[in-house]
């Protein structure tokens, strides 16, 4: 059994890796790391896995851990890296943003792989340490990466993507506020959100010539889940669009070609990304759908996770959507 062990138990993105951990047939949870909850049941901050865990959370790790998933927020995961040293063997999965970059992959004394499987499944399985990608950054590169490596990503992209609330986080802000965040929309960062730098980097890598990606990130008034739309201009038709993405994605457990224009809730508490097509008049629109937390995620890393220990790829990850 791997051991696994958990940094930043309490928010969102480390009680989505307990859940996951917990039922995963080749993981045994060895510890949950929290800054504000050492010694409380789990169960205190997720009530869901009342009944399903006895386990505390606590402030020491096991350093000879087999992995170590860092669910911190933005400059917290190098720090603790810092203050905390683990053995060579210790494989680390980090979920923010702070190791993805190229010119930032080389870190304490560890070489971090950009870990989305759909992009380098290969480089990913020899990896010892692994930067997660963001979610919205997921569901952009799931919608483009066939069209970046048939060349064909020449004209600007224009992006539109709504996100849940969960994406922000647990620790409650302004526009997480139930009262303002409810029966409301709103944009933010236009044209200049964070993740474009990891969208960027992984297209450009496919495509040199690639257009500049307008990403228009808006805040959904629900809670999980990432509804993205790319549209850019396609010399082709409908068919040879969707041969591309069908050959693309062949091997890839988690993400499919949806005939129908998808909904968020058919991919919500799932690892899926669902994507669809449609061509109008020389404009290809590409829907991608995912949840954050999971295979914008949690999800992601312990598929990663899979890949690294040589497990099936969709290992602990059979998941129900909610569906309706
Ligand atoms: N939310 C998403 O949809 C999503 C998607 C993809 C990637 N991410 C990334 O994943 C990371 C975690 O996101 P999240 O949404 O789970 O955040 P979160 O809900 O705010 O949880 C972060 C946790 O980090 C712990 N923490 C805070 N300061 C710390 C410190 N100095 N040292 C150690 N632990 C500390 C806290 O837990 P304790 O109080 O228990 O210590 C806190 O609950 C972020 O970098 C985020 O950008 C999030």
């Amino acid at each position: 059994m791997i051991k696994a062990g958990i940094i930043g138990g309490s928010g969102y993105t480390g009680g989505e890796l307990i859940r996951l951990l917990l039922g995963h047939p080749g993981v045994t949870l060895d510890f949950v790391y929290s800054t504000t909850r050492a010694g409380r049941p789990l169960s205190e901050a997720h009530p869901d896995l009342l009944g399903q865990t006895r386990q505390c959370f606590t402030d020491q790790v096991n350093q000879e851990a087999d992995v170590v998933f860092l669910c911190l927020g933005h400059g917290n995961s190098g720090k603790f890296l810092g203050e905390w040293s683990f053995g060579p063997k210790t494989c680390i999965i980090d979920l923010s943003n702070e190791f993805r970059l190229a010119e930032q992959a080389s870190a304490q004394g560890r070489e971090f792989i950009y870990g989305l499987p759909e992009l380098q499944k290969e480089a990913i399985a020899k990896a010892r340490d692994i930067a997660n990608p963001g979610c919205f950054a997921t569901a952009i590169q799931l919608a483009l990466l066939p069209l970046a490596r048939a060349g064909r990503l020449t004209h600007p992209v224009h992006v539109h993507a709504l996100t849940g609330s969960t994406g922000a986080g647990a620790s409650l802000s302004e526009t997480s506020h139930f009262s303002w965040r409810n029966d409301n929309v709103s944009w933010y960062k236009p044209f200049t959100h964070q993740h474009l730098g990891e969208i960027e980097q992984t297209l450009k890598g496919l495509q040199p010539t690639v257009g500049e990606v307008f990403f228009l990130p808006v805040r959904g008034n629900f809670s999980r889940g990432i509804f993205a739309t790319a549209y850019t201009p396609f010399e082709g038709t409908l068919r040879e669009a969707r041969e591309l993405f069908e050959s693309y994605y062949q091997d890839a457990p988690f993400t499919w070609i949806s005939d129908s224009p998808p909904s968020l809730k058919q991919v919500v508490n799932t690892n899926a990304a669902h994507l669809h097509l449609h061509l109008h008049q020389g404009t290809l629109l590409v829907t991608s759908v995912i949840d954050n937390l999971l295979k914008g995620a949690s999800g992601q890393a312990v598929q990663n996770m899979n890949l690294m220990f040589g497990l099936p790829e969709e290992a602990g990850l059979a998941l129900k959507a909610i569906g309706f």
